[in-house]
């Protein structure tokens, strides 16, 4: 690397999340200058296909210029007030207000943050003084999927299911509790139907409810479609039964859309696609269209009463952020779901999920293919040895991160999460950006077939 490369500057000066620290002084990053629409390009002006959204959240493409407008009048006008004791501004009401209605399940006050790691935390939080205001402090641990992931903050992390977010940090914290991923290919017992293994699932959490005690649960944290850990779909079924034990035990189900919100799955929210109703509701990323950071939990009359009685016995309700709801972000995310709704982005990606998910599908028929899954304009390509086995690569292969660098060669940018291949494009792709999309995906598949024959 020539010491004065942009390359060679940023490893001289910047950390990189799930990177190899050490690697990265040798490799350096790819470094993106500008982007528009699915397409972005780098600073030796290579064009890539970004078929990641960033990191899930770019939904409405680079350049769009009515969301930059609306930062700039914002930032003219209130660059910045807090919504702490008793002070508000009209960007977050309107924002809380708009998402008030379009939420998929009744809900009654909308809490501001800056990103899905915070929210979810929040939302630990709400959970515990919920049950402290109820009279059950004793409701504490939190329940979330093994592979699911929820942040990066203690307790977010702490949520999450996947070990590169414990590994090294001594977490997680006592009390946060994983159970079964519902993935049918990975977890079924050989010759296990859907429905045997998603009823399996459910016993096997209920045994778990009772072992730990009803009594010290607080929340259970769920994906509508568990993205980060390899875009898993859960079974039909699997969510019906879980709210069933959740109500029955007593348990605040908590939905986390931060991927799924925002028309990903051809629904404005995954709650409605898979028929959940969550006592609070985490949002992010698509929420701006990722233009600037913000994020919203919504929560349910139940939860919000309880909470104002709590705050009102303690005088203030302890929690906030400086930027809670910061006007910018809010005007961004109001104008965002603006064009969302008018420009009707659920049924666009119901239309594009055919040619989408369609054409992915046609991949199984390749020989590194094991499973292709997905909703809308999100899904995973599952890499294996063997498919009538399903029998994984070995993990020191690093197939996943093979094939992706070698998309990243066909100018394809996608994200290996272990060996699956996840794909979740910008909501503005057009039908002959997902032909290209496939076309480079399939030559990297091949590709990386061919260099597992030599
Ligand atoms: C489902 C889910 N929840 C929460 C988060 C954390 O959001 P953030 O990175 O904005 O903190 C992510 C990030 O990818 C996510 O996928």
């Amino acid at each position: 690397m020539n010491p004065a490369s942009l390359e060679a500057r940023d490893a001289q000066s910047v950390i990189h999340g799930l990177t190899n620290l050490k690697r990265h002084l040798e490799l350096g990053p790819t470094v993106i200058e500008r982007g528009h629409g699915v397409w972005v390009t780098d600073n030796h002006g290579r064009e890539y296909l970004e078929a990641m959204s960033g990191l899930w959240c770019i939904s409405l493409g680079y350049g769009e210029q009515r969301l930059a407008a609306v930062a700039a009048k914002q930032m003219a006008q209130l660059a910045y007030y807090p919504l702490i004791s008793h002070k508000s501004h009209p960007a977050a009401i309107e924002l809380a207000e708009k998402l008030l209605v379009i939420a998929p399940a009744p809900m009654s006050r909308v809490w501001f943050a800056n990103s899905g790691s915070e929210a979810n935390d929040c939302a630990v939080r709400l959970a515990w003084y919920y049950w402290n205001a109820v009279g059950k402090p004793a409701k504490r641990k939190l329940l979330a999927h093994r592979q699911s992931y929820h942040g990066n903050t203690i307790a977010s992390a702490s949520l999450s299911g996947v070990s590169y977010n414990h590994a090294g940090f001594g977490l997680p914290l006592p009390g946060f509790l994983h159970v079964a991923c519902p993935h049918f290919y990975r977890g079924a017992k050989p010759d296990e139907s859907e429905s045997a293994f998603t009823q399996r699932l459910l016993a096997d959490l209920e045994a778990r409810i009772l072992f730990e005690g009803a009594d010290t649960i607080a929340a259970f944290f769920t994906e509508p479609i568990i993205a980060a850990g390899g875009v898993i779909v859960p079974p039909a079924g699997y969510f019906d039964g879980l709210q069933a034990l959740l109500k029955k035990h007593d348990i605040l189900l908590v939905c986390d859309e931060v991927v799924t919100g925002f028309a990903r799955t051809g629904h404005m929210f995954g709650s409605t696609a898979m028929n959940i109703v969550p006592d609070m509701l985490v949002c992010a990323k698509g929420l701006s269209g990722a233009y600037i950071p913000i994020s919203a939990l919504m929560i349910n009359e139940r939860v919000f009463q309880a909470i104002a009685r709590q705050s009102d016995e303690l005088g203030v309700f302890g929690l906030t952020m400086t930027y809670c709801g910061h006007p910018v972000a809010s005007a961004v995310a109001r104008e965002a779901i603006r064009i969302y709704e008018t420009e009707d982005f659920p049924a666009r990606v119901r239309r594009l999920e055919a040619p989408f998910l369609g054409g992915l599908r046609e991949l199984a028929s390749h020989p590194l293919v094991g499973e292709v899954r997905g909703m809308g304009l999100l899904a995973g390509v599952e890499l294996v040895r063997s498919k009538v086995m399903r029998e994984p690569f070995d993990e020191n292969q690093k197939i996943g991160a093979v094939c992706a660098a070698i998309c990243e060669k066909h100018g394809l940018i996608l994200r290996a999460i272990g060996d699956t291949l996840a794909l979740c494009p910008p909501l503005v792709i057009s039908e002959a950006e997902i032909a290209e999309l496939l076309k480079r995906l399939r030559l990297a598949l091949d590709e990386t077939a061919a260099t597992l024959r030599v």
